[in-house]
């Protein structure tokens, strides 16, 4: 068969990487990809975005089925643009992909079906807004954009003052544009950050091994969040937790969806807080995290082709469970100088050649692009150095070994991944 993922970024050049080795494939091709899918797939020059251009390279190529890696194409409805094409597309329907497209949606959903969640108040009014504000005891707030915003619309305030600016960002300045023409102020939770990411066609939900993101650029968790710089897989505080996890949040969030005729296929992200009271959703993601796919599927035994294919087709209790490497794996990734801030593109890349990758190792390009031959910096979250180890401490050990020979002017990467326990 012929597969098509749509993305760019690390996290689909892992799959590239995983779906390569299966034996179902003959053709494999990725769009628009980056210098890493090149090396596993043939790139197509058409964007994530573009899901007519999508559509019609599917059918000249005739594509069996896209795997789609990144949240816009499938909050766009790319899955329904290929369903009215009679084309397999893997991931979920614009309806159901909302969960992640409107956070004030997620909201609404977790209240009325008691998925537990932090008490929260939706505004599309800046004045309203403002005057919940002046009227509530003063503590720290969260300010969420509901639409997508890059990772970039959620500010953790201290006070009503920050919260004040964040909301004004949003509904007066209107720098998320539509995206943030509504607010959510979420009350502040503590506890321990998780996310859970599980396979489902809206029937069968078949849990994928635990992750854990660092999303501070600095270590010790220190400095502004990024997209994510660094997992360790598995995630040992875990298992205490996992049982209502999966009884009080994963499963309800399905079954709440298919109440809603919203009926959910491909990888749910849960993002959640491990509060004193148990756990709480943050928010969902309607696909794979990255960097947190680089490390899973370094991990991933069995074909994953099979389970995507069955998923989307709706017939995943058809399949066995995943099969996983029992070893740990430490992915940390190698950012430009001055990201999550402002950051210079085309700077030369330098090492790669040194390092011995295999079925243990593998450096997944997320920002990287090729010119004249040569390997530049193309984004703030340049390289994903993924590694497997006989325990955490050997997993770590690799993957910064590796990330050792590499070389960029600028180059910064967190050194305490999968050093905490
Ligand atoms: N209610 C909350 N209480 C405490 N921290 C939160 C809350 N909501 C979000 N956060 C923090 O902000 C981060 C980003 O929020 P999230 O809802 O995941 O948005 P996004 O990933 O779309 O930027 C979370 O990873 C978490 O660290
Ligand atoms: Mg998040």
């Amino acid at each position: 068969m012929n597969v098509l993922v749509v993305g760019s970024g690390g996290r689909e050049h892992a799959l590239c990487w995983k779906i390569r080795q299966s034996p179902l494939v003959e053709r494999l091709f990725c769009a628009p990809g980056n210098p890493g899918t090149a090396a596993v797939a043939d790139n197509v020059d058409v964007a994530a975005e573009d899901l007519q251009g999508l559509l019609r390279f599917a059918q000249a190529e005739q594509i069996d089925l896209t795997v789609v890696g990144p949240e816009g194409p499938l909050c766009d409805g790319i899955v329904d643009v290929f369903r009215q094409h009679k084309r397999l597309c893997f991931g979920p329907d614009k309806l159901a992909a909302e969960i992640e497209g409107s956070k004030s949606f997620a909201r609404e959903l977790c209240r009325k079906h008691r998925i537990p969640g932090p008490n929260y108040w939706t505004f599309d009014d800046h004045l309203l807004a403002r005057s919940f504000l002046d009227n509530r005891d003063d503590g720290p707030i969260v300010v969420k954009a509901s639409g997508l915003a890059a990772g970039k619309g959620v500010t953790v305030c201290r006070n009503s003052e920050e919260a004040k600016v964040a909301a004004a960002e949003c509904l007066e300045k209107q720098r998320f544009g539509k995206a943030g023409a509504t607010v959510v102020f979420e009350e502040f939770l503590e506890g321990t950050e998780v996310s859970v990411i599980t396979l489902t066609d809206g029937e069968t939900i078949v849990p994928l091994e635990t992750a854990q993101d660092h999303k501070a650029v600095g270590d010790g968790d220190k400095g502004p969040n990024t997209g994510g710089m660094g997992v360790v897989t598995p995630v040992t505080v875990m298992p205490r937790m996992a049982a209502q996890i999966e009884s009080q949040i994963v499963f309800p969030t399905v079954h709440a969806l298919n109440r809603e005729g919203r009926r959910y296929r491909g990888f749910l992200y849960s993002g959640l807080m491990l509060t004193a009271q148990g756990p709480r959703v943050l928010e969902y993601n309607c696909r794979l995290g990255d960097p947190e796919t680089q490390p899973l599927l370094l991990r991933l035994q069995s074909d994953l082709v099979p389970l995507l294919l069955a998923t989307a087709e709706g017939k995943l209790a058809s399949q066995q469970a995943p099969v996983w490497d029992p070893r740990p794996a430490v992915c940390v990734v190698a950012c430009s100088g001055g990201y999550p801030g402002a950051y210079k593109q085309g700077v030369p890349i330098f090492g790669l050649g040194r390092i011995q990758t295999g079925p243990e190792l593998q450096v997944f390009h997320a920002g990287t692009a090729k010119k004249g031959g040569d390997l530049q910096t193309a984004g703030g979250r340049v390289l994903a150095v993924t590694a497997l180890g006989a325990d955490v401490e050997a997993a770590r050990r690799s993957a910064y070994a590796a990330l050792e020979q590499i070389e960029f002017e600028g180059m910064h990467y967190r050194s305490d991944i999968g050093r905490r326990g």
